[in-house]
């Protein structure tokens, strides 16, 4: 099998590789290969980022969501979804209290959710750019028309995230209901990067149905967007779903896809997920030495946690954002890495 370890060579010489070799390495892969990647993986996130891992305090403001995905505990048909909004003021305080935490950047996430219209997006944007001129705010609320976005984007937003979820059509349509498409998701995804966005796509592990000729796909995909973010993270089933019975992704394969990414592309900023965390104790120090160099610890009011239930059994619900960060430096810090607390832009265009 010395071929593969040729073809992790060929993708850290910035080599492209084919659809054929992308299967190769993910369907032969071993515990040995993986050890050869991550190393090199690790190497070159030394090279562009030290031994830094920055944080993004993540503001999770709406759980009402208009889709229908499959494999998600917000969709619209869970009925047992206890749904909340976060009003414009509790948005502030979450900002408030992670700005005294250290966090530059606010990644405010939620489903797809019309009550929030695009003024009151808008100004929520201004008023925590207007607070905190010094932070970077990341938007993560779904797919949006080009015009929406353009004007997030004059409103003060820096970033946006976006996962792709899966290159594949057949696929795309083996996990979303009729009317949510992977090119629609790829047009939008294009939009953000076209406008200035630091842009973030992204895929599950494991999710139902999943091939790696699929993850191949995934990877050729991002190798054309060059996007600056690639959150990954296994596939976990929500008890309330359609793919409630379906298996979960695994650590192994969601660890050996983060050091594939490294090595695609270098400078890319890669969260180590909390549902890496979820599956696995200690799934995030994993992701971070497989070569993910960016965590998300939650900054929502201890009291909506639980119900930002995308799926089964996340970590960190009862914890408030003290604890997560506290508890992150700990864990970082212990494997030898440190939490940034600057904005930690795309290494590039770091203004
Ligand atoms: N398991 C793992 N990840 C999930 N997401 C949604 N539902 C699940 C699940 N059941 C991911 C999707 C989405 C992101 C916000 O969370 O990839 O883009
Ligand atoms: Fe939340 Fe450890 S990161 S408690």
């Amino acid at each position: 099998m010395d071929f593969l370890y040729g073809l992790i060579d060929k993708l850290e010489a910035a080599s492209h590789l084919t659809k054929e070799e992308w299967v190769q390495l993910i369907e032969n892969r071993d515990s040995q290969l993986s050890g050869y990647l991550f190393q090199k993986a690790r190497k070159w996130q030394r090279r562009y980022f030290s031994n830094r891992i920055y944080a993004r305090g993540l503001i999770e403001f709406t759980n009402y969501c208009k889709n229908d995905c499959y494999y998600c505990g917000i969709r619209r048909s869970n009925q047992d979804a206890a749904r909340y909004r976060l009003t414009e003021d509790e948005i502030m305080e979450c900002c408030h209290i992670g700005y005294g935490l250290g966090f530059r950047t606010f990644v405010l996430q939620g489903g797809e959710d019309g009550w929030f219209t695009q003024e009151k997006l808008e100004g929520i944007v201004r008023s925590i750019k207007a607070s905190y001129p010094d932070c970077a705010i990341t938007l993560s609320i779904g797919e949006r028309t080009l015009e929406s976005y353009q004007r997030l984007f004059q409103a003060g937003a820096d970033r946006y995230l976006l996962r792709h979820e899966t290159a594949d059509t057949a696929h795309y349509g083996r996990l979303h209901p009729p009317g949510l498409s992977s090119d629609k998701r790829k047009q939008c995804l294009w939009d953000l990067k076209g406008i200035g966005f630091q842009t973030g796509t992204g895929f599950m592990v494991g999710s139902p149905g999943q091939t790696p000729s699929h993850l191949a796909e995934d990877m050729l995909f991002i190798r054309e967007l060059e996007p600056h973010m690639v959150g990954i993270g296994p596939f976990i089933p929500h008890h309330d779903t359609p793919f409630a019975n379906e298996p979960q992704g695994t650590v192994e394969l969601t660890l050996f896809m983060i050091g594939l990414l490294r090595l695609m592309l270098p400078k890319l900023l890669l969260p180590a997920t909390t549902a890496l965390g979820t599956i696995d104790p200690n799934g995030r120090e994993k992701g971070i030495q497989a070569g993910a160099n960016v965590v998300m610890p939650n900054l929502s009011p201890a009291s909506v946690r639980k119900k930002y239930e995308l799926y089964d059994n996340k970590i960190c619900t009862g914890d408030e954002a003290a604890e997560c960060r506290m508890c992150l430096s700990r864990r970082i810090g212990r494997i030898g890495y440190e939490l940034a607390v600057d904005r930690g832009d795309y290494p590039a265009d770091a203004p």
